[in-house]
């Protein structure tokens, strides 16, 4: 049985973590397979609402394995934190496995973040400070410490005491206090020996599943417009956020992938800087904002909040073969008298089919809008597509005639139940092999 892959088509924040939810009843894998502790998934279910960085959703489901993959960079702190957590809350954590080829988070990650973001000035890309982005540079230069070497104790100081010698090299240059090697020796040793039961060759574990006709889920982190190659560069993550890039951070092959479920708000949202040409700097973009209550879940900054920016969607739905669509958050448009739906760009009299790899182009885009009628009722009890008020249902009509794939799933409320499967027959929250 193949792999399904849950990921976000916007720029994150797009409540991935609800759907990956309802799947992960069915799965007996679920896997994170990118980024690190800058996401923020939160999960409301009957044991309460928990704030997810790093541990899939899976820990939830007492059948599922939870497995953290190699394409994730983990903070050792964050993630001990998180576990505590779950376990105060009586969660049982047997069933995670963290994969020995995932790279760590280092104490001068999070210090280089803030210091090159500080001297980025005006241009800073408004990261989540988390230390993602110096994490990656440094698995890419290989100069990482992985997971597998917290099992080498000797591997691990030597590694330590020569990566701290070079880094506080660096961080003098920017007038900041050198790190102890030794302090940073012992705190990783402590973090080993928590850690350790959990570490696995994570791969193997997902390829011996598959093989058997398990169900594997993999769980989107970040979203494809944050991506490093499709996203609105350079103000994007340090990751792959998009089909292909989950395949890789968990060790399987794109053909074991059977469907791709994208996750979309009913509008947008964008937190930190950068090109969003549907952003609205109105009374209308701080209406959505506080019914909403889009504030960040790592970071608790506000979100810019704007329209449903189809054009981007449909790249994002073309790059990554999204075979179906949830659409989250349908509820908060609710008591709009009229909603807009970008279906073009225009940069200087000139029509953009798709987004720009040029920087200054996405800064010059005028968003062509179609204007649609609001429906002006409460969605938040409706469970059945034909129960949508009349302008609602042709809101979703041209959201998936614009993007060109059908929607699965609408979100009309936080809990697990405000859902509207419009394909009772095939609900996109059931596992379909
Ligand atoms: P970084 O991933 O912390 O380096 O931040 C780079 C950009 O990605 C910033 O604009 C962040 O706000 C954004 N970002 C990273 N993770 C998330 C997420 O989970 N949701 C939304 N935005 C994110």
């Amino acid at each position: 049985m193949p792999a399904r892959l849950v990921m976000g088509g916007q720029w994150g924040d797009e409540g991935k973590g609800k759907i990956v939810d309802a799947l992960a009843e069915h799965a007996a894998l679920v896997v994170r397979a990118t980024g690190g502790d800058n996401a923020g998934h939160t999960i409301l279910n009957p044991r309460g609402e928990f704030k997810m960085h790093l541990i899939p959703s899976g820990i939830f489901h007492a059948q599922a394995l939870a497995i953290i993959g190699n394409g994730v960079v983990i903070n050792p702190r964050g993630l001990l934190d998180e576990m505590a957590t779950l376990r105060a809350a009586g969660i049982d954590l047997s069933g995670l496995r963290i994969s020995d080829r995932a790279h760590l988070v280092m104490p001068w990650h999070p210090l280089f973040d803030q210091v090159e973001e500080r001297s980025r000035g005006a241009g800073a890309i408004g990261t989540t400070g988390r230390g993602i982005g110096p994490a990656y540079a440094d698995r890419a230069s290989r100069t990482g410490v992985r997971v597998a070497d917290l099992q080498d104790e000797r591997l691990l100081s030597e590694k330590v005491t020569a990566l701290v010698a070079s880094k506080n090299r660096i961080l003098g240059l920017y007038g900041v206090a050198p790190l102890d090697a030794a302090q940073v020796i012992e705190q990783y040793y402590a973090f080993a020996e928590q850690i350790e039961p959990h570490i696995a060759a994570t791969e193997i574990l997902i390829q011996d599943a598959l093989a058997a006709g398990r169900e594997v889920l993999i769980e989107g982190a970040q979203a494809a417009l944050l991506d490093l190659d499709f996203g609105t560069y350079p103000y994007v993550t340090s990751s792959f956020p998009t089909a292909a890039g989950s395949c890789a951070g968990a060790g399987i092959a794109p053909t074991q992938v059977c469907e791709t479920l994208g996750v979309f708000k009913a509008y947008s949202t964008r937190v930190g800087g950068g090109p969003f040409p549907t952003e609205l700097t109105d009374a209308t973009g701080d209406h959505i904002r506080e019914r909403a209550r889009e504030f960040g879940t790592t970071t608790g900054r506000p979100r810019r909040c704007g329209w449903f920016d189809a054009v981007a969607g449909r790249y994002v739905v073309r790059l990554n073969d999204i075979g179906r669509v949830a659409l989250t958050r349908f509820d908060i448009l609710d008591d709009l008298e009229e909603i807009r739906l970008c279906t073009g760009y225009w940069v200087g009299g000139e029509a953009l089919p798709y987004p720009p790899a040029r920087e200054d182009l996405w800064e010059r885009i005028e968003p062509v809008y179609e204007t649609l009628p609001g429906w002006r009722s409460d969605t938040s009890d409706i469970r059945a597509l034909a129960d949508l008020p009349a302008n609602a249902r042709r809101y979703v009509e041209r959201i998936e005639e614009a993007l060109g794939v059908t929607v699965g799933l609408i979100g009309v409320g936080p809990s697990r139940e405000q859902l509207i499967h419009t394909d009772a027959s095939a609900p996109m929250t059931a596992m379909a092999g």
